[in-house]
């Protein structure tokens, strides 16, 4: 979703600078091209040259630099960017923006631009709780400006604790990720997806896993996202990349898992994707176990929490539809069905994870996939398919059932 996207970088003076420097790498990793304005204030934070250095451009400074203003001009600058994110936006910058101000590089910027504007305000929480700052932040909201944070916690003064920090750069990205995707049919949903294995400690050295890739549900994760839902993700051990516009949260063992998708609701949906372990070791032992003789050490085990058949069950918090995957090697359909219902979801994604289904690569850890989507009502075979394209194909069925989203006026 960033790919080939230019997003122009406005760095106000604040101390969270210095987050701002880590948040040009993380869009660039996504393949957006980051251009640089910085205040003068900025600058006594965190240098152009850092900037520059990790944007792989100049940085602009100043409103009267012959040489910039000949070649890019601050009319340029605003318009050659797909989207302005100001970060850190103090509450000063946030008073000049509110009121039209237009006098440094960065205002007039703002000023002359038509583009969206992304602010991750920072500072002081007296000064966030302002009368003055509240009104500017209401006028800006009330503008079209998007918001994201500022987060409550330890601030750089000393003692001093409450809203003002600046959101961290990964929010940053995925608020940026998400104005910048056109709407879609999942526009104003949260869809949330477990994905990957779990990895159950037997000592600080070892554990229990499996095979799985992750592959199947990062593409659900993924396809989600395109069709403009807000995503969170809450991803066992995989080595893939954390897919674009999405909130990741990675975790190991079943239980962290179970505890992230508790704190990830409440969701309009839930897809369990992720292949969690049934036992973990009773006791993880603290110390690496050593070879004692010729004595094998017994390994107890313990029964996992079922995170899907968990969140199923829930009372209040229940997603509207909950959508589960079974691997099975045998009597795939029945097994399925059964599962459905002992678990109490929705929908069961089902595969045949033996050596027949003649997947290439198997499908655990391959790249197509071959499923029964299986409902209260009926059996659909979808053929063998990319996961990405039966990804596409489910996340079609949830915003289909869905439909167009109630606006309240
Ligand atoms: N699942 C889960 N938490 C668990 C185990 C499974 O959320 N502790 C979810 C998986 O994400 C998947 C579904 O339950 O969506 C089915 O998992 P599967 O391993 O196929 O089923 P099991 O519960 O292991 O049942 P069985 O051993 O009978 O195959």
């Amino acid at each position: 979703m960033l790919a080939q996207k230019r997003i122009l970088l406005i760095i106000g003076g604040g101390i969270a600078a210095y987050k701002s420097l880590d948040l040009i790498r993380r869009l660039s990793e996504r393949g957006a091209a980051v251009r640089v304005v910085m205040t003068e204030a900025a600058q006594h934070f965190v240098t152009p040259l850092a900037a520059g250095a990790l944007s792989h451009d100049r940085v602009f400074t100043d409103l009267f630099d012959r040489e910039a203003e000949h070649d890019i001009g601050h009319i340029r600058l605003s318009r050659e960017a797909d989207l302005i994110i100001v970060a850190p936006a103090t509450a000063d910058l946030l008073a000049k923006m509110a009121h039209g101000f237009a006098d440094d590089l960065a205002t007039c910027v703002l000023l002359a631009s038509d583009k969206k504007v992304l602010v991750a305000p920072a500072m002081n929480p007296q000064m966030w709780a302002h009368a003055a700052t509240r009104r500017n932040a209401a006028r800006l909201a009330a503008d079209g400006v998007a918001f994201v944070g500022p987060n409550a916690g330890a601030m750089a003064e000393r003692g001093e604790n409450g809203p003002g920090r600046m959101a961290e750069p990964l929010e940053i990205v995925a608020a940026a990720a998400r104005l910048l995707v056109p709407s879609g049919p999942l526009t104003g949903r949260h869809i949330l997806v477990t994905s990957g294995p779990t990895h159950e400690p037997i000592d600080p050295v070892r554990y229990i896993a499996n095979r799985s890739s992750g592959k199947q549900g990062h593409a659900i994760a993924a396809a989600a996202a395109r069709a403009g839902a807000q995503v969170t993700l809450v991803s066992g051990p995989v080595n893939l990349p954390d897919p674009i516009g999405v909130e990741v949260r990675h975790v190991e063992s079943a239980r962290d898992m179970l505890a992230a998708v508790e704190a990830a609701l409440p969701a309009d949906a839930a897809v369990f994707a992720a292949a969690v372990a049934d036992w973990r070791a009773a006791s993880a032992a603290g110390e690496k176990m050593k070879k004692d003789g010729n004595a094998i050490p017994p390994l107890a085990l313990a029964e996992n929490p079922d995170i899907l058949a968990t969140v199923s069950h829930l009372s209040n918090r229940r997603p509207r539809l909950v959508v589960g995957f079974a691997a099975e090697t045998e009597n795939v359909i029945a097994y399925a069905q059964a599962k459905r219902a002992r678990k109490g979801c929705d929908w069961i994604v089902a595969n045949d994870v033996s050596q027949r289904s003649g997947i290439p690569g198997g499908v655990m850890g391959g790249d197509s996939n071959a499923v029964h989507f299986i409902t209260a009502e009926a059996v659909e075979h979808w053929p063998e398919a990319s996961k990405t394209e039966v990804a596409e194909r489910l996340v079609a069925r949830i915003a289909a059932t869905f439909g167009p989203l109630e606006t309240v006026s």
